[in-house]
């Protein structure tokens, strides 16, 4: 497309923490992990609590909300499309919604920061907008695919431009009629889902969305609360345009993706104890908790209940003595998808083999899970053979080294578990990013028992 935009240029890629120097952990064994922990609130439920406040009729109030760096910035986009969005302490946002075609035009790009949700989701809904935009992200995000929500959205009428390779920043053209599509996803992606979801509430006719394995349905069930007709079982969703939002407060729950650290450190530490409070159990997120369970893991689901249309439950993980190796059922890898690097971590202190197929997806993560979990397990000591769509890992001790989490936060949090069972030092590089999902993970696992001191290397 040769029609000019607005200003936009490389520069403006987000720069994150490391102009103040790259920050590292040194994490080692530290005492039983003890306690009853508040995990902060979820990621995917907060990025889509803000979008659909946004576009509703009225004011809601979101609490819980996850004060993280990708969650954030998708409030910041927000306010630049003209939403007023109030803070009135920490983990609480007032969103005065503008009604589904108040959005204004933003002066200048949109910055996702490290946030593949925040792109994605955006994508569909300003496809769908009078006004062009573009869309940015940190030098993580400038790799990751964008082309399997272009094509679908194109098909829908969108106009949207990307870098080569399908690569950020996303370039929006503005004022396409859209029209409802019929859309068998490629990959089971509850983003790319959401996408055409969401640009399908401003398209002609219906919109409906078929997956090879059903993801996630926090749009679903989110677009429901606020009152959209929507049609949606496992693996098929359904709606028509046209339809407004009307506003809806909104309790996020703990992390379940956070609370998988945490559900694997007391796992394997000796002695350990830990309650973890109201954590989100939405089906399509717990594929761990039955994994770890396939291992031994002692996990106990209490107070089971309902929150804001999500199943919640405190959870009470103790210590066993002897985690065994698994065949990772093929079929659980969606229900798990963000928790491969603290799987990876409990199947290498678990007695034998655990195999994990059919896991690809994780190459297009944050970074390449497959690859830097195994170099990094490797460089602690324990035997992983990679393969292109998983790893087979056998359990044994760790031994202190160091290693890379090349920015990606789930590594960085996932090492600094690992740590608490190697008989030496762990170094792990480049962990700012840690506070995009989990701002102040050090601080709670600290208080938890864990080993883990942080540290800024001058550059
Ligand atoms: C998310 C969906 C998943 C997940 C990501 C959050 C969401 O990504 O990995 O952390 O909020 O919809 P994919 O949809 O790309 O699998």
């Amino acid at each position: 497309m040769d029609r000019p935009l607005i200003a936009w240029s490389r520069p403006y890629k987000q720069r994150g923490h490391e102009m103040n120097g790259k920050q590292y952990w040194v994490a080692n064994i530290g005492h039983p992990l003890r306690g009853m922990l508040d995990i902060p609130g979820d990621k995917s439920i907060s990025h889509r609590a803000v979008m659909l406040a946004a576009l509703a009729d009225g004011v809601s109030q979101i609490d819980g909300f996850l004060e993280g760096a990708d969650t954030r910035a998708t409030a910041a986009i927000f306010t630049q499309l003209g939403v007023h969005i109030e803070m009135p302490t920490a983990s609480r946002r007032i969103v005065h919604g503008v009604g589904i075609d108040g959005l204004r035009a933003p002066d200048g790009p949109l910055d996702c920061g490290n946030a593949g949700t925040g792109m994605r989701l955006l994508a569909g809904l300003l496809a769908a907008q009078p006004f062009d935009s573009v869309l940015i992200g940190d030098d993580s995000l400038s790799k990751r695919p964008m082309r399997r929500v272009i094509d679908p959205l194109s098909r829908m009428g969108a106009r949207i431009d990307s870098e080569a390779g399908g690569l950020p920043p996303l370039r929006i053209y503005g004022g396409a009629p859209l029209r409802g599509i019929g859309f068998s996803s490629p990959v089971a992606s509850a983003q790319v889902k959401s996408a055409v979801l969401l640009a399908g509430l401003y398209a002609q006719g219906e919109t409906t969305v078929r997956e090879p394995h059903p993801t996630r349905d926090y749009t679903e069930r989110m677009l429901s609360e606020f009152g959209v007709g929507i049609d949606y079982s496992p693996g098929l969703a359904r709606l028509r345009g046209g339809q407004r939002l009307y506003a809806t407060d909104v309790l996020v729950p703990a992390d379940f993706s956070s609370a998988a650290f945490f559900l694997v450190a007391a796992s394997i530490v000796p002695e350990s104890e830990l309650y973890l409070r109201s954590v989100g159990l939405n089906p399509r997120r717990r594929g761990l908790l039955d994994a770890l369970r396939m291992m031994g893991a002692d996990i106990v689901e209490e107070n089971a209940r309902e929150q804001g249309g999500e199943p919640v439950a405190d959870l009470h993980v103790r210590y066993v003595p002897r985690l065994r190796g698994i065949a990772l059922p093929e079929a659980w890898v969606p229900d798990m998808i963000d928790e491969f690097p603290v799987f990876f971590v409990a199947a290498a202190c678990a007695e034998g083999e655990t195999i994990v197929r059919g896991a690809d997806e994780l190459r297009v993560k944050e970074s390449d899970r497959l690859a830097v979990m195994a170099t990094g397990l490797r460089a602690l000591g324990v035997e992983v053979d990679e393969t292109p769509d998983g790893a087979v890992i056998r359990g044994g001790s760790l031994r202190g080294g160091t290693v890379e989490s090349h920015g990606d936060h789930r590594i960085a949090m996932a090492f600094a578990v690992a740590a608490q069972r190697a008989d030496g030092d762990v170094r792990i590089e480049d962990v700012a990013n840690v506070a995009t999902s989990f701002p102040g993970f050090d601080t709670l696992a600290r208080l938890a028992g864990f080993g883990l001191t942080a540290g800024t290397m001058a550059e």
